[in-house]
């Protein structure tokens, strides 16, 4: 399963980076928001930071296809080739995926509420489609079924489309979705680094460096260790 940040933050892509293994930065309006400044000039530092090949999901604001469509190209001039264009699972939005998966644009399905919007979305040709899971769950519906059936569908109908889920609020749903070999999980900073955070890890841990220190003396390590 793919993981990517669900931040706009470059201080946060860049601490996550350091230490997870992520394939990829997601955005939104909200997200976006939340820096306050030009959407290009945050947009822009976060490409040139993951560099051209990786993932970069940016969504459209327009709600008219032929809108979608023009914003679509201009994020991708701006932002290279390798941005996935976020397109709310509408009807004018169904309209605007098919237009750019003609062209070769790769498109994420956004505001996934229901299998079908999924499917939908999948079968005009985009490549990805982001039910949100938490969301989902709030309305009184389970986030993680819903999921799991737009990617059982896609798979069943043989649609060349992934589920990235979205929108989740703790480590035991990324868990459950990755089991079930969903494509990939875009995920807010504080969920990833809860993702293995565990007081019972680090005590484990601490126990292994005093042990060995008791072994060797304070501060050693195996570079320190040395027979001669
Ligand atoms: C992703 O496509 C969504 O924009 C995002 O994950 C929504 O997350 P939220 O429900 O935490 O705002």
């Amino acid at each position: 399963m793919k993981l990517l940040i669900d931040n706009a933050n470059i201080e946060d892509i860049k601490r996550i980076y350091e230490y997870y293994p992520m394939d990829g930065v997601t955005c939104n309006p909200t997200i976006l928001l939340k820096e306050g400044k030009n959407p290009y000039k945050i947009l822009k530092e976060i490409r040139e930071f993951i560099g051209s090949d990786a993932q970069l999901h940016v969504q459209v604001i327009s709600l008219v296809a032929e809108e979608m469509v023009k914003e679509a190209h201009q994020i991708q001039k701006i932002l290279g080739k390798h941005t996935f264009i976020k397109i709310p699972v509408i009807p004018e939005g169904l309209k605007a995926i098919k237009q750019l998966a003609s062209e070769g644009v790769n498109v994420t399905g956004t505001a996934v509420y229901s299998p079908m919007q999924g499917y939908l979305a999948g079968k005009a040709g985009a490549k990805y489609v982001a039910p949100y899971v938490n969301r989902i769950d709030n309305l009184g519906y389970n986030g993680i079924a819903v999921a799991k059936q737009i990617h059982d569908m896609l798979k069943d109908t043989n649609i060349d489309c992934e589920v990235i889920a979205a929108s989740f609020k703790n480590a035991q749903q990324v868990i459950e979705l990755c089991e079930y070999g969903v494509g990939a999980s875009t995920i807010s900073a504080d969920v990833v680094e809860g993702l293995i955070k565990n007081d019972t890890i680090n005590a484990a841990v601490d126990v292994f460096v005093k042990d060995f220190e008791t072994l060797c003396g304070t501060h050693a390590t195996m570079l320190t260790c040395l027979d001669d």
